[in-house]
This record gives structure tokens, sequence and C-alpha cells, in this order.
């Protein structure tokens, strides 16, 4: 004779939470591959090193960089290298970036290339990158090359 099952609901709780055990594994590893994919992308020399002028492609869409260009949806990045920021004549900066009393040095910029809402809560340069850091480099070099000042 079957042994009667008492209690069937419990059975039920058991496998429903074995399901959503199996569920958050699967989550879980998910998440690894999307990491572990990741990692790989940052590590194999798959595409090569663009140069600063390369990099500024990135910029582009946004920031014109010759003397007296028109500002587009960012302002006209000629000279800002060395200068305080928010200091383009005639474009209309974030409250955020106009108080933050910063000067573009390389260090200052390659924080905000890297990520400028971190480094400027409110600020409105919308925008991510997967620029290298050498890249960075090369592009702070570029924009330094037009019209920058200070040396650094
Ligand atoms: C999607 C548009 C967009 C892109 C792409 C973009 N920017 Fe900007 N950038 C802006 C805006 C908008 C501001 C003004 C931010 C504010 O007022 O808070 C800005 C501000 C700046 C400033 C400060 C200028 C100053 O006068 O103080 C620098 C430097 C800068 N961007 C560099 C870059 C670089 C370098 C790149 C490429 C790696 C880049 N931006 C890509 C929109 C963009």
């Amino acid at each position: 004779m079957k042994p009667t099952r008492i209690y069937p609901h419990r059975t039920n709780a058991r496998r429903d939470r074995r399901a959503g055990l199996g569920a958050s594994l699967l989550t879980a590893v998910a998440i690894c591959l999307a990491l572990a994919s990741q990692a790989a992308e940052e590590s194999s020399p798959a595409r090569a090193r663009l140069s600063g002028e390369q990099a500024f492609a990135a910029c582009a869409a946004c920031h014109s960089l010759a003397d007296g260009a028109v500002h587009k949806v960012g302002p006209n990045l000629w000279g800002v290298y060395g200068r305080a920021a928010a200091q383009a004549e005639d474009y209309a900066y974030s409250p955020a970036l106009a108080a933050a009393g910063l000067t573009w040095t390389r260090e200052n910029l390659f924080a905000w290339i890297a990520g400028s809402e971190a480094m400027v809560p409110g600020s409105w340069m919308l925008f991510q990158n997967n620029l290298q850091p050498d890249e960075v480099m090369s592009l702070i070099d570029y924009l330094a090359a037009h019209g920058g000042t200070g040396g650094q």
C-alpha cells in the first residue's frame, strides 16, 4: 500500500523553492558569463589602439575643436586644456559644472572622460565611451595641441 501524502502542499512548496533556486542559479551564471566576456573584451588586443585624433571621434558628435568654431551640444573645446572649467563664451553650461571650480588639468580631464557624471554630479555631458586609458592619454594630448595652455 502506498504511503498517503499527508501534506501535499508542503511537497509543492519544496518543488517551488527548487524551481526558484534553479532560476537564481541561471541568473548568476548569466551574470558570470557577461562579466567574463566583458573582461575578455577589455584584455584582448583585438582592436588597434586609437590615436588621439581617432579617439576624438567619440567626442566630435557633440564638440568642435577648432579656434572659433561653433558650439554643438557641448562647448567648443579649443583651448580647454589648462583652462578653468565652463569658460567657453556663449555656451550655457550646467549650474553644476559652472560651480565646480575645476581646472582642466590632465588628471581632471582623465577623470571627466572616464565618468563626467560621477566626477561632477548634475553635469550635462551624458556620455559613456569604451576608450582605453592609453587612448584617453593620447586624446588629452590631442586636446592640449588645440589651443591648450599650462603644460601639465
Ligand atoms: C553626447 C554629447 C557629448 C559627447 C559625445 C561628449 N561630450 Fe563633452 N560635453 C557635453 C556637454 C553637454 C558638456 C557641457 C556639460 C555641462 O555643462 O555640464 C560637455 C563638456 C565637456 C567638457 C568641459 C568643457 C568646459 O569648457 O569646461 C570637456 C573637457 C568635454 N566635454 C570633453 C569631452 C571629450 C574629450 C569627449 C569625448 C571623449 C566628450 N566630451 C564627449 C557633451 C558631450
